[in-house]
């Protein structure tokens, strides 16, 4: 596809601006008559780029004369915004599906859309087609853009509506957009991937790599900005191959910098990162720009090179240990993550040793960690498996334990120190009632006596568990020692 394709036309988008004042003059009528305005729930499951979908829902649905709410339970229509990546997330969806179907008994004029990356799937649609009846709408990732027209042909009559056609994608600039979180922003800067790995649905729900132009990127950061935001997080399946479908002169570390530069007081980070495709350009870059945050999520998902081969990941462990040393000499302090699956098909206890060996030489801050799911159509849910479940289960809770113990040592060598944090929201720990973050991007559990939520703080280091740190702020500590 041409990089001029890629953009969805100001025609077709024009289209959608007006189905959504047509819907806003059906909503607006109903109000007229009932004097009550219909409201909105959006439920989403998945990744950040999920997330930052989800807040283009928000904002199609504010549009067209919706309120939003908080739950399920009162909503006029009801927004699932799906992630297929693994059976569990799915089975979540589904049974909150099946539970949506006691409202719609109580009310039948409620709207309910399923949208996202599992009805993306041929698979997916077809079951919801048939198993759940009351789903009026039903959309894949391509058509996120075309939400308004589907509400448009509900409201006026259509029993179902679905559009689930399976493309390469399109980008869709300007949609509206309704954040939910004043403090942390999301920037899409990419849609798609092209890597299939052989585990992973991603490439198939989302579509081929396309890059948004930096400059929508910029300004998208800027009004993020302006908005008092203290945190960026650039979004995309694999950030490091931006620009590369695009010809655009600017690469993920060109485009990193652009955004570092921009003037105000910020943090960005970014995910996620392919090992293959992470240059040391990209760690120049962070090493240079004071508003990066020193952390890099690197998922590695094994230590066993037949392994990454078998998932096609296309790098080895010693390639990748030797970006993460190269990363340690120009960033110090540099706080490393990661994604492992577990008990992908022929993994061997020695393969899982090699998993453990590169967890412990790395010394990870923390890990998500993840038991193989075959999703259908992927090469992987094809591959032989016999390991049995319990191996699979106790590799998953060794890992999860030598994993505990790094983050715990890890963790105790901050005790004393100071560090920055950003105040994030209210937390429900006793004595430390704020959540925060450090520069590093660990979770940390603050104490101040001001009202911090919003801020960057000094705070200094009290004590911590694998998961987080507790911190007093500096000026608090200050005056204790007054
Ligand atoms: N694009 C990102 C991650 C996308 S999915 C990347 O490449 O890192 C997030 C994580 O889910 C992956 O890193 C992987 O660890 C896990 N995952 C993906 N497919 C999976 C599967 N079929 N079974 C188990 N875990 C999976
Ligand atoms: Fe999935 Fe691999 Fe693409 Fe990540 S890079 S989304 S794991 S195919
Ligand atoms: Fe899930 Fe789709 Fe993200 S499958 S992880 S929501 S791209």
């Amino acid at each position: 596809m041409n990089q001029k394709d890629v953009f969805v036309s100001a025609e077709a988008l024009a289209r959608q601006e007006e189905y959504m004042a047509r819907v806003e003059v059906i909503n607006e009528r109903y109000r007229a008559e009932t004097g009550r305005q219909r409201t909105a729930f959006v439920d989403c499951y998945g990744c950040q780029q999920n997330e930052a979908d989800a807040e283009n829902m928000r904002g199609m649905l504010v549009r067209m004369g919706y309120a939003m709410i908080a739950d399920e339970k009162d909503a006029d229509a009801v927004v699932i915004n799906t992630c297929a990546v693994r059976e569990h997330a799915e089975m979540r969806v589904l049974g909150n599906v099946g539970a949506l179907s006691h409202y719609k008994k109580d009310r039948p004029d409620m709207i309910i859309a399923v949208g996202g990356c599992m009805p993306q799937q041929e698979r997916m649609s077809q079951k919801l087609k048939r198993s759940f009846p009351y789903v009026d709408l039903v959309f894949g990732t391509h058509a996120l853009w075309r939400l308004p027209e589907m509400f448009y042909k509900k409201l006026s009559g259509q029993r179902r509506v679905f559009d689930v056609e399976n493309e390469d994608g399109h980008i869709a600039e300007g949609l509206p957009v309704l954040r939910k979180d004043n403090i942390r922003g999301w920037v899409s800067i990419m849609y798609g991937c092209n890597n299939f790995c052989s585990y992973c649905i991603v490439p198939y729900v989302r579509g081929r790599e396309r890059s948004r132009r930096p400059e929508d990127v910029i300004k998208d950061v800027k009004e993020l900005l302006a908005r008092g935001c203290k945190e960026i997080n650039l979004l995309g399946q694999n950030v490091n191959s931006y620009g590369r479908d695009s010809g655009y002169d600017c690469d993920f570390s060109d485009l990193l910098r652009q955004v570092c530069e921009l003037p105000g007081d910020f943090i960005v980070r970014f995910m996620t990162s392919h090992p293959k495709d992470a240059t040391h350009k990209l760690i120049d870059t962070i090493a240079a720009c004071e508003k990066a945050a020193p952390q890099l999520h690197l998922p590695v998902q094994s230590g066993s090179d037949r392994i990454l081969k078998e998932m096609n990941r296309r790098y080895t462990a010693e390639s990748y240990l030797d970006l993460i040393r190269y990363a340690r000499e120009k960033v110090p302090g540099i706080a490393f993550t990661s994604d492992i699956i577990v008990g992908f098909p022929g993994e061997t206890e020695e393969d899982f040793e090699k998993t453990v060996e590169l967890v412990k030489a790395v010394g990870y801050h923390s890990l998500f960690t993840f038991q193989f799911s075959p999703r259908e159509g992927t090469p992987a849910a094809k591959m032989h498996d016999d390991t049995p479940h319990e191996v699979v289960q106790a590799r998953f809770e060794r890992l999860l334990d030598v994993q505990n113990s790094i983050s715990q040592t890890l963790h105790e060598g901050y005790i004393g120190k100071e560090i920055r944090v950003l105040a994030e929201t209210e937390s429900r720990v006793a004595d430390y009632p704020v959540s925060a973050r450090s520069d590093g991007g660990r979770p940390v559990y603050l104490r101040s006596s001001r009202p911090v939520i919003g801020e960057f703080v000094r705070a200094r280091v009290d004590r911590c568990s694998p998961w987080a740190l507790y911190a007093t702020d500096i000026r608090d500590v200050t005056d204790e020692s007054k």
